[in-house]
């Protein structure tokens, strides 16, 4: 059999994302996938070409805004062609805000939509710093993932 690769792409301000980026390379590695993390704004979507299983982790800003940071990224994933990727999107918000709690996932995953990628699991919200609960839901991720790409 061989061995799975993903890549976590995330995007912080003070830390949350990277903690929820940080649960699921555990999880991954735990499952013997061959796990790369990098910050959204230091990478390529492109680099989604070349691996079996993408974890896309931003937080949300402004009114339900993506991060400035990642929009070159988020532009230039549309019409890409990731049919052979699988993917999940998790990530920290605030809930104190109410109708845009979390946005920025619901925007990457229409943004997805258009490249043929194949999600496997509903979007993990994470209110603020991960807590148990929200580790139990992001194994449940991966597991999918991995189970979707074998
Ligand atoms: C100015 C400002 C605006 C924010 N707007 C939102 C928002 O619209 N929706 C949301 O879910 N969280 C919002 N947040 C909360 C952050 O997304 C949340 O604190 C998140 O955990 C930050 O992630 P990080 O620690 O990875 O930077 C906002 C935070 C700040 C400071």
């Amino acid at each position: 059999m061989t061995t799975l690769s993903a890549q976590v792409v995330f995007a912080t301000i003070t830390g949350n994302n990277e903690a929820v980026a940080d649960i699921i390379v555990e999880k991954l590695k735990a499952a013997g996938v061959d796990v790369t993390k990098k910050e959204m704004a230091q990478s390529e979507p492109e680099e989604l070409q070349d691996v079996d299983i993408a974890f896309l982790v931003p937080y949300t800003y402004d009114e339900g805004s993506l991060p400035d940071e990642v929009l070159d990224y988020f532009d230039d994933l549309k019409d890409l062609d990731l049919s052979n990727l699988v993917y999940g999107i998790a990530g920290s918000g605030d809930n104190f805000y109410e109708g845009y709690y979390c946005l920025a996932l619901d925007k990457f995953e229409e943004q997805m939509q258009t490249t043929g990628a194949r999600r496997v699991a509903d979007l993990v919200r994470v209110n603020l710093y991960p807590a148990k609960r929200d580790e139990v839901k992001l194994a449940g991720l991966v597991d999918a993932a991995v189970e979707a790409a074998k």
